[in-house]
């Protein structure tokens, strides 16, 4: 149970999908910044979640890559790989395991209605059961490990509701306190890095333009281009108002929160000059944030045989924990447990 678990540290985990050639500003700003951060007062579980990237069809030369690209993006992003479990959803199969009791547990309608799944299947996408059932198998990732917080983006919100009620639905029905209830960690102001191009929507891999979009990968230049071009409104007054000013008060966010310097600050240093001013400082904080970030990315690229170790290393620890919580669940459901003839 939770509450005899030794470590001092309450845990936390969370998952980026491999679903791009390189995380975006969105995910470095949204989540992975967090997860550095929060390494410090917490036992962390950080994944690759490559099952969930099966629910889009991809060349399976392309998801190896991805896969090992990802993960050293969280490395290279500031995660310590000693300290903190990096690991491959896949290389732990009780992620599997666990989704299927979620799936058991939840209606064919309350899947049907998550909006991420309605507005999939709504911009035409071939959907498959796996996209269905894909926030079953997130709230077993997270269920997996007695999570107390999960680090996200706003756009994650209604997947971690979901996982909530799963939790409390199994301690219901099977055992109380079987499963840890998490908290969402939602940073308000960072939660949502918007498109440059169209600032009222979120960025994203699948965005209106790709000079709405800032990868990690990006080379400084296009960083800076696209930065210069982002689309901000026809006043030339630095405020932080997402309602009426979105685009600016992306750059806002964006800035300060990889600059350490606070928006009210910000506001008053640009007060009086135009949006030129604001981009081009906007621009040289993200490259010097990316530039170290893409050094440290191409060493790590460098010795794959190093990064399969890391990730052995974090699969194993995780394993441990995964282990323990599929033993309660399934004496919990009324699974027999599986007896091993001795010779
Ligand atoms: P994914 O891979 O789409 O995104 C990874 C993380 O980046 C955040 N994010 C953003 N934050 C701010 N602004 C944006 N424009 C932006 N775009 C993305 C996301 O909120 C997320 O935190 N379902 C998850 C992966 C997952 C997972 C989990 C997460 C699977 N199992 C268990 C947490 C716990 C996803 O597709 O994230």
């Amino acid at each position: 149970m939770p509450a005899a678990d030794p470590r001092v540290l309450p845990r936390i985990l969370s998952g980026m999908q491999p679903t791009s050639d390189s995380l975006h500003l969105g995910n470095y700003i949204g989540a992975l910044v967090n997860w550095v951060r929060l390494q410090d007062g917490f036992d962390a579980y950080y994944f690759v979640a490559d099952l969930h990237a099966l629910t889009v069809p991809t060349d399976p030369a392309v998801l190896r890559q991805r896969t090992r690209v990802t993960a050293a993006q969280f490395i290279a992003g500031g995660v310590d790989p000693e300290r903190s479990a990096v690991f491959c959803q896949s290389h732990v199969t009780e992620h599997a395991e666990l989704g299927w009791v979620m799936n058991c547990l939840t209606a064919d309608g309350e899947a049907r209605r998550m909006t991420q799944f309605k507005d999939k299947v709504a911009k035409g996408q071939n959907a498959n059961v796996g996209l269905l059932t894909y926030p079953m198998l997130m709230a077993a990732d997270i269920l997996m490990y007695d999570a107390a917080y999960v680090p996200v983006g706003e756009d994650q919100r209604q997947h971690l509701e979901i996982t909530r009620d799963l939790a409390e639905r199994f301690n219901t029905r099977y055992a109380a306190e079987t499963l840890v209830v998490p908290e969402p960690y939602i940073v308000k102001e960072s939660a949502k890095i918007m498109d440059l191009q169209d600032p009222t929507s979120k960025m994203s891999k699948t965005g209106s333009s790709p000079k709405g979009l800032i990868d990690l990968m990006d080379a400084p230049a296009r960083i800076a281009k696209n930065i210069r071009s982002a689309v901000t409104d026809a006043e030339a007054e630095v405020r932080y108002d997402p309602e009426t000013k979105a685009g600016v008060s992306n750059l806002l966010v964006i800035h300060s929160t990889l600059s350490g310097t606070s928006i009210a600050d910000l506001e008053s240093r640009f007060a009086g000059q135009g949006y030129g001013a604001l981009k081009g400082e906007v621009a040289d904080v993200v490259v010097a944030a990316v530039e170290p970030f893409q050094t440290r990315l191409a060493e790590l690229l460098a010795d794959p045989a190093e990064l399969d170790r890391l990730l052995a290393l974090g699969a194993d620890r995780a394993r441990g924990v995964a282990q323990a919580t599929m033993a309660r669940v399934r004496s919990a459901v009324g699974l027999l447990p599986a007896v091993r003839e001795v010779h």
